[in-house]
């Protein structure tokens, strides 16, 4: 390990990861979520330690083990989890969102348990912030990497992402495709950024990681020399 740490693609460099699902709070025993095992995100980080980063990881509720010589950071909502990695940025070269947050959160957490009365609940739901748009708007930046989850329009709804959150590269991820994406062992992505695209081959998730790593690597290299 020390020998990676000088050695490795990402040697010196620190890493902030968002990993697994954002829990909203609908009143203290129920809350909306996601579909999300948090298994990408603790291989990305696992592999940023072998590449020899110094690296962070920003988690919601999941059952992993936490990587060796990872930092972990353990939050439930959205808002949380922007808190978290607000106060991560100033100790951040690059940080890669690869949490399935939450798009919106319920505009009031009931303070006691929701009994049930009518035959129908309409919940109102408000915008939650967007953690890794906010991360690439800041000055100054790291080197912002998102994750686009598409069930249709992969390509074009992700290359979509990188230009509305001013990304430095998405990684696209076909969550409708037969044994890949978000429950599964395996995964298979498409890389994209200003001026390119590159696929990556089906594989494990803890191989497509190091190759992940490998390409955020490069294009940090490319970007900030
Ligand atoms: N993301 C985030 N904060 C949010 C929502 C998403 O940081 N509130 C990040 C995810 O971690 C991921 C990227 O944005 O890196 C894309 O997430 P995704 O759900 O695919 O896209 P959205 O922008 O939320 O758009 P939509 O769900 O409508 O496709
Ligand atoms: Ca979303």
């Amino acid at each position: 390990a020390a020998a990676l740490f000088e050695h490795g693609a990402l040697a010196g460099l620190r890493v902030v990861v968002t990993a697994g699902p954002t829990r909203e709070a609908l009143d203290p025993v129920r809350y909306l979520s996601n579909h999300s095992s948090g298994k990408m995100g603790f291989a990305l980080a696992t592999a940023c330690v072998d590449a020899g980063a110094r690296t962070t990881l920003i988690s919601g509720p999941v059952t992993l083990e936490t990587p060796a010589h990872v930092a972990r950071r353990d939050v439930e909502s959205a808002e949380d989890m922007l808190a978290a990695s607000l106060a991560a940025l100033p100790a951040c070269d690059i940080f890669i969102a690869c949490a399935a947050v939450a798009d919106y959160r319920p505009a009031q957490i009931a303070g006691e348990k929701i009994k049930k009365e009518d035959e129908q609940l309409t919940l109102t739901l408000v915008r939650n912030p967007d953690i890794v748009a906010t991360v690439a708007a800041a000055e100054p930046r790291p080197f912002t990497v998102g994750f686009a989850a598409e069930t249709r329009d992969l390509l074009a709804y992700a290359r979509g992402k990188l230009e509305r959150k001013r990304l430095d590269l998405v990684v696209a991820n076909d969550v409708a495709a037969e044994g890949i994406g978000f429950n599964s062992d395996d995964n298979a992505v498409t890389l994209l950024w200003p001026g390119g695209e590159e696929a990556l081959p089906r594989t494990g998730k803890g191989s497509l990681a190091r190759l992940i790593i490998e390409r955020i690597a490069a294009r940090y290299a490319a970007a900030r020399g």
